[in-house]
């Protein structure tokens, strides 16, 4: 059963209202009548969903259904939102992108408890930045976001932009054709770059047709939420202009170029949609080849659309930036322990065979934490030399700051801000970002299995 979509009072700014039904949902309000409290309500609970022809599947979704809802708040306001854990087992959320209060970030026993069954917890912090942002889990995260609990957390501007939006949030399922589950990790993939799923979605549906109004144009949020896959978004017949990446506004927008977007990336497009009856489709890049992901068909408009003769760039966030020439320079080697059986005697995985700086995440008792990856001074700029030291592809993201990426020694880059940078095999790139956000903050790849098996970290800003 399809929940209906409820529009937040005073969030249905104009153009941005124009969502694809399926992806507008909204937290259903807690029983106990306390709704107003609270701008929104997610519960952790099993639920069922159609994700292949051939079956139902399983699923841990936010409010047992997926996709999420998808949360939306204005720049420079608070969110509050109540978190109800109804699965048999602890979660948390984290609010991907976000610079937010580190109490709110939802690392386990880094940054909150985690929310124990049956326990609920509040998340309240403000949005500083505008963008294309997504919420998830911070733990047991191969099965939580493996089967479903992912979603699309959008910061308005503060300004409304003249955009109709399109959300594309991309996961893939690792399931038969009957709906039943693949094992979510297979250890000699989770030593590679991940084990891939079987069945790609775009907003829990395969290769859906997204009605948008011709003439119009068009804000394409395209996010990444799977564990593992990197896509190569791409469109048909159509040259877009790229309006942001990783929730961070080019400004001015930029040319279209073909990026890899690793595991947790986004990547806004902006386009006028073509004449009523033209069909665009999307497609993820995979050499010679496109794999159809979706297709936007215009239709004609239900309303005027603003006549516009060139697509208007996004206002900038409040980054601060980082001041290079007297930045202190930090070092991070990603590298894995390749001498090592990447199964133990047991057949478990093991779980320190990826490290960085020499180290390995681990399994931690429960309570304890290892030392932090590097302790800095808080107001102070840094300049952090990543270093790939592996054959393989490893989106690294930091919770917390925005950085700047500058450079690399395997691409042209023009600078731009990020939370996530995919490391090419090899790939040494150097990001900057001025400290100015106190807490511990997780520095990890963003492949699940990586991250499950040592490619985890921390800062501190202090
Ligand atoms: Cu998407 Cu540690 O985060
Ligand atoms: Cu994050
Ligand atoms: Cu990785």
């Amino acid at each position: 059963m399809k929940r209906r979509s409820i529009l937040k009072q005073g969030l249905g700014i104009g153009l941005a209202s124009a969502l694809p039904r399926f992806s507008l949902a909204m937290a259903r309000p807690p029983e106990d009548g306390n709704s107003l409290d609270y701008d929104y309500v997610l519960r952790a609970e099993k639920g069922r969903a159609q994700l292949v022809d051939g079956g139902i599947s399983d699923i841990l979704g936010f409010n047992g259904q997926f996709p999420a809802p998808t949360i939306r708040v204005r720049q420079g306001e608070r969110l509050r939102l109540r978190f109800d854990n109804h699965l048999d087992e602890a979660s948390t959320i984290h609010w991907h992108g976000i610079r937010l209060d580190n109490a709110m970030d939802g690392v386990p026993v880094l940054s909150q408890a985690p929310v124990a069954p049956g326990e609920s917890f509040i998340y309240d912090f403000v949005c500083p930045d505008a963008g294309t942002f997504w919420y998830h889990p911070h733990i047991n995260s191969i099965r939580q976001l493996g089967m479903g609990m992912v979603g699309v957390l959008i910061v308005e501007e503060r300004e409304p932009q003249p955009y109709h939006e399109v959300i594309v949030g991309l996961k893939d399922w690792r399931l038969r054709a009957d709906g039943s589950y693949l094992p979510l990790s297979i250890p000699r993939e989770a030593f590679r770059d991940g084990t891939l799923g079987t069945v790609n979605t775009v907003n829990g549906q395969q290769r859906p047709v997204i009605e948008v109004p011709a003439g119009a144009p068009l804000r394409l949020r395209l996010l990444n939420m799977d564990n593992t896959r990197v896509y190569r978004p791409k469109l048909g017949g159509a040259t877009p202009r790229m309006l942001a990446l990783d929730g961070s506004p080019l400004t001015p927008h930029r040319p279209f170029a073909l990026t890899p977007l690793g595991a947790g990336m986004r990547m806004d497009l902006g386009l006028i949609a073509p004449p009523a009856g033209t069909e665009v489709p999307v497609y993820d890049q995979q050499g010679r080849f496109g794999v159809e992901l979706c297709r936007l068909r215009s239709v004609p408009p239900g309303q005027p659309t603003p006549a516009l003769t060139a697509l208007p760039s996004l206002p900038a966030n409040p980054i601060a930036k980082p001041d290079l020439a007297r930045a202190e320079t930090l070092r991070f080697v990603f590298e894995w322990q390749g001498a090592l059986s990447p199964t133990g005697h047991d057949g478990q995985a093991d779980h320190s065979f990826w490290l960085i700086n020499r180290r390995a995440w681990g399994e931690h008792g429960k309570q304890s934490l290892p030392a932090p990856l590097a302790e800095l001074q808080r107001g102070r700029s840094y300049i952090a030399e990543l270093h790939n030291a592996t054959p393989h592809q490893h989106p690294i993201h930091l919770h917390g700051l925005i950085f700047t990426v500058l450079s690399s020694d395997k691409r042209d880059i023009t600078p731009y801000e990020s939370d996530t940078i995919l490391l090419e095999k090899n790939e040494r790139a150097r990001i900057a970002f001025v400290a100015d956000n106190p807490g511990r903050w997780m520095f990890h790849c963003h492949v699940i299995e990586h991250m499950k098996t040592g490619l985890m970290g921390y800062i501190t800003i202090a």
